[in-house]
């Protein structure tokens, strides 16, 4: 077992879940045996993921083994987050690779007066820092937390906290996914749980860097190495939604108009945007150097990648990483209770 490469990859089934399941496989020493472990909220999305990836190792030729499983988590939920944990621990000594690419808005359409606004004034700021896409507010889990601060943010750190010795065994790499759209503008430190905000998706993100910035040096007293990354823009499943065969095609147009003009963050392609948190992870940094950059995947003019670093403003990252680790006291207390329910005999 210790010889096995262990990869957990959240949210899996997404164009850049899939394309870091890609290139972690592509990157990693072909003589290592790798289990890729897939998570989704529904087991036919999981097993969907499985099998797209076996397909895509079928077309390498790869001495060492890739062997498959997944994980149903739903980090809107905490006793599912839990039984991850559960689950991880049971069936793994170690973790080598974690990468925290779920991610979810609260999205209730598009407002097309202001797209095509946008679009007309600004038409590289419109597909770059797109501000039409209408979110929620106020929108709380079934555990009373703002839901996208706890899918984004807490519900995954929660998860790694719990599964820190396994990460420990695998003097693992842990990769949080941002966004270039997470400036502090997003956040208000009197909204923590994003539920005042009309932006929670970038308030989550802008979260995420603060997070990071505050944590890795914890983590790396534990031999564990964590890195901020973003995947620039690529095409997105779960926005296909609103789109139909004309904006969708428009908007593709936009992303190539915008890369020619200028833009390096229109990766366009997932396998583009995977690049960064793959390149982290696989790259010999044994003196764990430059993690308090934000890693981006970019693109040339011509389509050619490459990483981009930029600084992180990290004012308020400790107001943050106490909020979270206090609220992770609270929720381990809440747990405890939960846990001893579950195992009541009938
Ligand atoms: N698209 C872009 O241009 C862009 C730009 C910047 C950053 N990003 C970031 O890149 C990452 C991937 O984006 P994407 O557009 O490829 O993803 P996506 O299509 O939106 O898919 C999101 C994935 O997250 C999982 N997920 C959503 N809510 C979840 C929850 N409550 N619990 C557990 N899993 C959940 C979904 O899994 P199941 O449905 O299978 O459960 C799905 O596979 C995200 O972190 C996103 O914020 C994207």
């Amino acid at each position: 077992m210790s010889s096995t490469k262990v990869a957990v990859i959240t949210g899996t089934n997404s164009n850049l879940g899939l394309n870091i399941a890609y290139r972690l496989i592509e990157k990693s020493n072909p003589e290592d045996k790798l289990t890729i472990v897939v998570t989704s909220r529904t087991l036919p999305r999981a097993r969907e993921c499985i099998d797209l990836i076996k397909k895509f190792v079928n077309t390498l030729d790869r001495p060492g083994s890739v062997d498959y499983d997944y994980l149903l988590v739903d980090f809107t939920n905490m006793v599912s987050i839990l039984d991850a944990y559960y689950s991880l621990s049971n069936r793994y000594d170690h973790i080598n690779y974690f990468f925290v690419n779920a991610a979810q808005g609260v999205y209730s359409g598009i407002d097309w007066f202001a797209a095509v606004k946008e679009v007309f004034s600004n038409p590289l700021e419109a597909v770059t820092n797109p501000t039409y896409k209408i979110q929620r507010v106020g929108v709380k889990s079934k555990d009373g937390m703002g839901l996208v601060f706890q899918a984004n943010v807490f519900g995954p750190y929660y998860l790694i906290q719990k599964i820190l010795p396994l990460l420990q065994a695998g003097q693992a790499t842990i990769v949080w996914v941002s966004s270039i759209m997470s400036a502090p503008k997003y956040l208000s430190l009197q909204d923590m749980q994003l539920l005042k905000s009309d932006v929670s998706y970038e308030g989550s993100k802008r979260l995420v860097d603060l997070l990071h910035s505050a944590s890795y040096k914890d983590q790396k007293k534990l031999g564990i190495r964590q890195y901020l990354t973003h995947p620039g823009i690529f095409t997105s499943l779960s926005f296909f939604q609103y789109l139909n065969v004309f904006t969708y095609y428009g908007m593709l147009f936009l992303f190539y108009v915008a890369r020619w003009i200028g833009s390096s963050w229109h990766n366009i392609e997932g396998y583009k945007a995977a690049n960064a948190p793959v390149y982290v992870a696989t790259m010999a940094n044994p003196n764990f150097e430059m993690e308090q950059m934000k890693y981006g995947s970019a693109t040339y003019r011509d389509g050619l990648e490459y990483i981009k670093t930029d600084e992180v403003d990290t004012s308020g990252a400790e107001d943050v990483y106490q909020y979270i680790k206090d609220l992770k006291v609270e929720w381990d207390e809440k747990l405890k209770d939960q846990i001893k329910q579950t195992r009541l005999p009938l």
